[in-house]
């Protein structure tokens, strides 16, 4: 391939990336052929051959959400429960978050053992068994394993043909993973899509901090994304997502001793510095950035979509706090008849409150199918991302 050149050349060649030795070998191919019409046919050869591989392989596809499913822990942490841990009460939390109580694993409960509730009540809805399912997408903050929760999931309903692998995209992270799994079926090569939204941030609270521990609970929701032949026919009508790293800092759970990079002495210390530290936030900041940033997202969903706010028939957002969703609702001027709920019962539940929010919503009849739903999500990253979806 490389024959013109010298032995150095030809060593650099192949240590080069393969795209520049591409490059490379199309020009020797003209310096040696110099007839323009045969360097013509080569490079229709090549185009065509990739075409008709693409064909075969990524046939573009519609994509509908066929099942959805949630599972929230047993054990349920009330506001006056709290008030016993730390210097707060019931009316407090109630007017500054809307938050009666939250749900805590305990025992046996995992990650893994509520996705998995969630994901076999989505497939049943969907009506198809964990065989079928060609890709897992688990958005999680708080995995069981440091390598990951989606194929502990996927090994627990026997979804044994999946894919699968951990997103980690905060309380954004089932929004993004739901685009990103249509993505996947509209581009072709995957039929059932079973996207997770999974976090157990009780984990890494410090029940000591009353700005922190009143606000977040454990759960989980599971949607199923299934391929369609018609390929207009999606229910992803438009989407938009963001990250800043900048602001990082406004909402964190960094690793222990991730600095000193040294080799650890016992074994007690290895354990303390590879843990992860408690949540730390900044709520005044997070709370003005979430008001600012979700009317502005699902704007540009909108956009995105070519629809207006009128088109919305329910706002489920990140459940968060419920003055930030009844000022995002009323910058969007949705009233409170579109605004699904249920911060009350479960707190932030970080990746899993879209998914949870909208299940209830599907099980007691409040979103009916046709009906526009417009999500968001908001958080850690600091990041934030907003879809319409056609129930
Ligand atoms: N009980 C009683 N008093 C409290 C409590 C409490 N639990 N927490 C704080 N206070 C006090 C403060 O000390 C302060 O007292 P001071 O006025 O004497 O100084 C007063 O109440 C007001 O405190 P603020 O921090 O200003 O309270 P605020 O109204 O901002 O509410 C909250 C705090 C609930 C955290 C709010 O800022 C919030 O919800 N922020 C957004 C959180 C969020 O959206 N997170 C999303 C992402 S989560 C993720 O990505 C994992």
């Amino acid at each position: 391939m490389f024959a013109h050149l010298s032995n150095h050349q030809q060593h650099q060649q192949i240590n080069w990336q393969p795209t520049i030795a591409l490059r490379k070998e199309r020009r020797t191919k003209i310096t040696i052929n110099s007839k323009k019409m045969k360097r013509v046919s080569n490079d229709k050869y090549m185009t065509t051959k990739c075409q008709t591989q693409n064909q075969a392989q990524f046939t573009p596809r519609g994509a509908k959400i066929t099942g959805i499913g949630k599972a929230v822990p047993k054990k349920f942490i009330t506001n006056d429960d709290l008030a016993k841990l730390v210097d707060t009460n019931d009316e407090w939390i109630r007017a500054r978050t809307g938050i009666g109580k939250r749900h805590v694993i305990s025992g046996e409960e995992t990650l893994t053992s509520l996705a998995a509730e969630a994901s076999l009540g989505a497939l049943k809805m969907a009506n198809i068994r964990a065989e079928d399912i060609d890709l897992i997408i688990v958005a999680t903050s708080s995995p069981d394993d440091l390598f990951g929760s989606a194929c502990l999931l996927q090994g627990a309903i026997g979804a044994k043909g999946a894919l699968a692998y951990d997103l980690t995209a905060a309380c954004s992270g089932f929004v993004v993973g739901l685009v990103n799994g249509m993505h996947y079926i509209r581009g072709g090569g995957f039929k059932n899509v079973l996207v997770v939204g999974a976090d157990v941030l009780s984990r890494y609270v410090d029940w000591r901090d009353r700005g922190t521990c009143i606000l977040f609970g454990d759960g989980c929701g599971a949607i199923v994304l299934t391929a369609t032949d018609d390929v207009k026919d999606c229910s992803l009508l438009g989407f938009d997502m963001h990250s800043d790293g900048t602001q990082n800092h406004h909402l964190t759970a960094k690793v222990c001793g991730a600095k000193t990079g040294k080799v650890w002495e016992s074994d007690a210390e290895a354990g303390e510095r590879t843990a992860f530290e408690n949540i730390s936030m900044n709520g005044q900041d997070v709370f003005k950035f979430a008001v600012r940033a979700v009317p502005m997202t699902i704007n540009a969903s909108l956009k995105n979509a070519n629809m207006t706010t009128d088109e919305i028939d329910h706002l489920v957002l990140h459940q968060a706090n419920q003055r930030i969703i009844d000022a995002a609702a009323q910058r969007l001027s949705l009233g409170e008849d579109k605004v699904v709920s249920n911060i009350a019962e479960y707190g932030n539940t970080s990746a899993a409150s879209v998914p949870l929010a909208l299940c209830e919503a599907v099980e007691s009849g409040k979103v009916k199918k046709g009906d526009v739903v417009a999500m968001a999500g908001f958080g850690a990253g600091l990041t934030w991302a907003s879809c319409l979806i056609k129930w």
